[in-house]
């Protein structure tokens, strides 16, 4: 079954969003195996964003991300990464569908709540540098 890596970013979690996400990925039927609210270090910020190091913006990003706690989880279902990067909504508020995370609380691109993998490659990735592979919940759930 697929797994992808869901970050709450520090503005989520600061604004009281974790429930309401969490909610949200419940109601859509995925099964959360692993969550845990985790202070990022930079260490640990720029090896998940190696991909955009030479960005402008990559300092700004490592800066934020590590400014206060995320919430990491893991999420299991049939097209988790698809399902849940359509959940969260395009990367930039501006353009997100209300209806999606980034949509109904996102203002700007940079603080945009909500993180996830793009890939199966990516989902390998980020769910090994979050999380240590004795750390997953198997459990059946039913529906
Ligand atoms: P995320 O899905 O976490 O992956 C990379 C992040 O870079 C992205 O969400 C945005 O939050 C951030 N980002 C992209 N473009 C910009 C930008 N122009 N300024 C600041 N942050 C950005």
């Amino acid at each position: 079954m697929e797994k992808t890596f869901i970050m709450i970013k520090p503005d989520g979690v600061q604004r009281n969003l974790i429930g309401d996400i969490i909610s949200r990925f419940e109601n859509k039927g995925l099964k959360l195996v692993h969550a845990e609210l985790k202070q990022v270090t930079k260490q640990l910020a720029e090896e998940h964003y190696e991909e955009h190091q030479d960005k402008p913006f990559f300092n700004e990003l490592v800066s934020f991300i590590t400014s206060g706690p995320v919430f990491a989880m893991v999420w299991e279902g049939e097209n988790a990464i698809a399902i849940s990067r359509k959940m969260m909504g395009a990367t930039n508020p501006e353009d997100s569908q209300p209806g999606t995370i980034r949509g109904d609380y996102g203002l700007t691109v940079g603080k945009n709540i909500i993180h996830g993998s793009d890939s199966e490659e990516s989902a390998k990735r980020e769910i090994g540098l979050f999380v240590n592979a004795d750390s997953f919940n198997d459990y059946e759930k039913e529906v």
